[in-house]
């Protein structure tokens, strides 16, 4: 059940168990109530009462109130936006509304008033809600009702609808991708095994004109894939690669994403320390970043032809488990000697996007939570986005920005590939520490040639939230990169 919807009511006859309005500081102590469709007097009413608790209309804040007489609504919620003028990217209003969302769990239907008609209004709008009607509960044996999202939000906006259903259609589905997206991250490590992310890369696109091909061990043998087949040799439960193709007819364009799926990072027999291990079952967000993107691409039609590729390994220490020192063999034939068990996406990656070069696409983009290093340099919000194409990087950039996802561009410095220097192999998995996010870039960049254009996102902050949710973004898993790509895809389809 979609839980988007556009309705044409009047705001104030819009039945709801809250109806959210938006607010900023007006003159002296007045608030302003924004939207179209409330009278003089309703809007009047609304901010008198708002006013009479408190509500200032600052950036952020949350006020609910008894509707006033007049409003069908049981309560209106007023949702301050601060200076809009200072919101040039839409991204406090995209705050704002997703914390009111969030913070209504055990609600069933919200109804929104936007503060005006603008479609970036309303798409800011229509995500936010979206994204902030998530909780993961599939593993509480008895969530209590007051926990559960809200399962239906109404936008309502003035007739007639036609261009504001297509944007919150679109919300819908995004929105929808970067929940299925948030759940994989969130599905503890015992519930997801390499298979089960191959499994649900296969549920992902079930209906949608999608193929699926996954190769098991014996299969990633066969094809020489020793970079996956060495992380997950200490695994029980064994690796696998994932090809999810897209092709609709007449696409011009082809881009490949390629996601690290490492389904738990212990760190191998270079064993990570005990504290916050737990949060390695997200080490997989990459792959959840390019199911999501692939469900949604295909969802919404896109003419463009994308390839989603999937390695994934469980990176366990065991008598099986690969050593310090031990040389692989990966897909292109070159060789890694790994120094640091713990340094396993890059070995993953290696293969994958050796396979992917070969179906020569326009752009290859990987995603990855690949390094500490990418949150000491840039904190756990902001993504570090690195390239061997100055515009491709931009191209991503840009589809961040659009899209409401803090990335930032990254150097590859040449200067770093001698630290990568291996005395028995082609190259060694480790490199500086110093600028471990970009040493951890410039190997992967050994495995694409230099004039395939291809981007690396490192998303070790961005995809998991281990601190209070705030805006949209709930604790958890958070589906970034789903809306970059998706942004990405279609700018690709404009040029
Ligand atoms: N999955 C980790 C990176 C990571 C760390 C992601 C913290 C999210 C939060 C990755 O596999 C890893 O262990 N990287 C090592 C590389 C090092 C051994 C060169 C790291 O960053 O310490
Ligand atoms: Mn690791
Ligand atoms: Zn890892």
């Amino acid at each position: 059940m979609p839980i988007l919807s556009v309705a044409t009511t009047k705001p104030a006859a819009t039945t709801a168990d809250s109806l959210i309005v938006t607010i900023t500081p007006g003159r002296g102590k007045k608030v302003t109530v924004h939207g179209e469709g409330l009278t003089p007097a309703q809007t009047s009413k609304i901010a008198d009462a708002l006013q009479s608790v408190g509500a200032s209309g600052k950036s952020g804040e949350i006020t609910s109130i008894p509707a006033p007489t007049g409003i069908k609504a049981t309560t209106v919620i007023g949702v301050g936006l601060g200076d809009r003028s200072k919101d040039a990217g839409g991204e406090q209003l995209r705050r704002a509304i997703g914390s009111a969302v969030r913070g209504s769990t055990g609600k069933k239907k919200l109804a929104i008033v936007p503060p005006d008609t603008e479609p970036a209004t309303l798409r800011d709008v229509a995500i936010a809600a979206r994204l902030g009607a998530y909780a993961f509960t599939a593993f509480k044996s008895d969530a209590p009702a007051s926990s559960k999202p809200v399962s239906s939000v109404v936008v309502v906006v003035p007739a007639p609808a036609g261009e504001a259903k297509a944007i919150i259609e679109r919300a819908e589905t995004v929105g929808e991708a970067v929940s299925f997206t948030r759940d994989l991250v969130n599905t503890p490590p015992n519930a997801l095994a390499p298979a089960d992310l191959a499994q649900a890369a296969k549920d992902s696109v079930k209906g949608l004109p999608v193929t699926v091909k996954v190769w098991d061990e014996k299969a990633l043998e066969r094809d020489g894939c020793g970079g996956i087949l060495g992380v997950g040799k200490g695994s029980s439960r064994p690796p696998r690669l994932v090809r999810m193709t897209y092709a609709p007819r007449g696409a011009s364009a082809h881009i490949a994403l390629v996601g690290k799926g490492i389904t738990f990072d212990t760190g191998g027999i270079s064993i990570k320390p005990a504290a916050n291990m737990d949060e390695m079952k997200a080490d997989m967000s990459g792959a959840a970043a390019v199911i999501g993107a692939m469900r949604a691409i295909a969802s919404l039609g896109l003419p463009i032809k994308v390839t989603g590729w999937v390695p994934t390994a469980e990176n366990m220490p065991s008598g099986t488990a690969q050593r310090p020192g031990d040389v692989l063999t990966t897909y292109s034939g070159k060789t890694v000697e790994v120094l640091n068990t713990d340094a396993e996406g890059r070995l993953v990656l290696a293969d994958a996007l050796g396979m992917a070069v070969e179906e020569n696409p326009d752009l290859i983009v990987d995603v990855a939570t690949l390094t500490g290093a990418q949150r000491i340099a840039l904190g756990s919000r902001t993504a570090g986005v690195m390239a061997n194409n100055d515009d491709a990087r931009s191209q991503v950039i840009d589809a961040a920005d659009a899209a409401g996802e803090a990335m930032w561009p990254m150097p590859l410095p040449e200067d770093l590939r001698p630290s990568l220097d291996s005395a028995t192999a082609d190259i060694a998995n480790i490199g500086d520490r110093l600028g471990g996010m970009l040493s951890a870039g410039v190997f992967l960049q050994e495995f694409v040639p230099a004039d395939q254009p291809w981007v690396h996102i490192d998303i070790a902050g961005p995809a998991y939230n281990e601190k209070a949710p705030y805006g949209y973004t709930p604790k958890g898993g958070t589906g970034s990169a789903v809306r970059t790509f998706v942004e990405l895809a279609e700018n690709f389809t404009r040029d």
